[in-house]
């Protein structure tokens, strides 16, 4: 697969063009960003762990039915994916109180929630991705009622998915953040699954391998991201 030109660098990823115009390159980085990017770092080879782990994740969903963007694995930080129209709404799923809902409604951290708790936030960094609802996604035009029911249905199926999967291997996904896409009419799950996007918290000790560690200066990041990696492999 021919590399062509950078389409898009984000924080975290880079999008190249290739030979097939509906394919990209999406090639992980190890900068590390949080806050809107106000904190900035590097992890040592989280672009390789990242590309490794979204790879095995994307691959799983496909084969439980959930339609994705991945393609294949290219090569340690390059993974093909179909070009898609990026819907700019960041679906929350939330089965843990962490982060942003604790901060939200005022409640402490790892609070088992009855049921699972779905948010929107708007993909707009301008305006630090504020928590939106149906009514502002038709409002501002994101998706149609249609691909908003879809984006639901798969976001919970992909839930029960993941944390099925996660606690096989001894883990607790307490939340993460998900992309859609449009791709010749169909909606596809795309981004990345990774412990930049989730939180994973050990099943046993409730020690957090996810971006937490960057976010709040906990250390031991590498070796967060690479355990996360090894039980995953196992
Ligand atoms: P939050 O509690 O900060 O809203 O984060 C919820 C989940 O979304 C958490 O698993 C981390 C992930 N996330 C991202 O992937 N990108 C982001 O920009 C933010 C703020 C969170
Ligand atoms: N990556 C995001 C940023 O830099 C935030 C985060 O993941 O916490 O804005």
């Amino acid at each position: 697969m021919k590399k062509g030109k950078k389409i898009y660098e984000g924080k975290a990823k880079i999008l190249y063009e290739t030979d097939k115009p509906d394919l990209v390159i999406q090639d992980f980085k190890d900068d590390a960003t949080a806050f809107d990017a106000t904190k900035k770092g590097s992890i040592k080879d989280k672009g390789v762990i990242n590309n490794e782990i979204s790879c095995a994740l994307f691959q799983l969903l496909e084969s439980k039915g959930i339609p994705t963007h991945f393609v294949k694995k290219l090569s340690d930080r390059e993974m093909l994916v179909k070009k898609v129209d990026i819907i700019l709404v960041e679906v929350t799923m939330r089965n843990i109180s962490a982060g942003g809902l604790s901060k939200l409604l005022g409640i402490e951290e790892g609070i088992v929630l009855k049921s699972p708790v779905l948010e929107y936030h708007y993909k707009k960094d301008s305006l630090h991705d504020p928590l939106i609802n149906d009514d502002h996604i038709e409002l501002l035009g994101l998706a149609t009622a249609k691909e908003m029911k879809k984006v639901k249905d798969y976001s919970s199926s992909i839930n029960e998915i993941l944390k099925d999967f996660f606690n096989k291997c001894g883990l607790k996904l307490v939340d993460f953040k998900l992309e859609f896409g449009r791709h010749k009419g169909r909606l596809l799950l795309a981004d990345e699954i990774s412990p930049d996007t989730c939180r994973l918290w050990d099943k046993k000790t409730n020690e957090k391998l996810d971006k937490d560690r960057f976010r709040r200066d906990l250390g031991k990041i590498e070796e967060a991201y690479q355990e996360v990696l090894k039980r995953i492999k196992s």
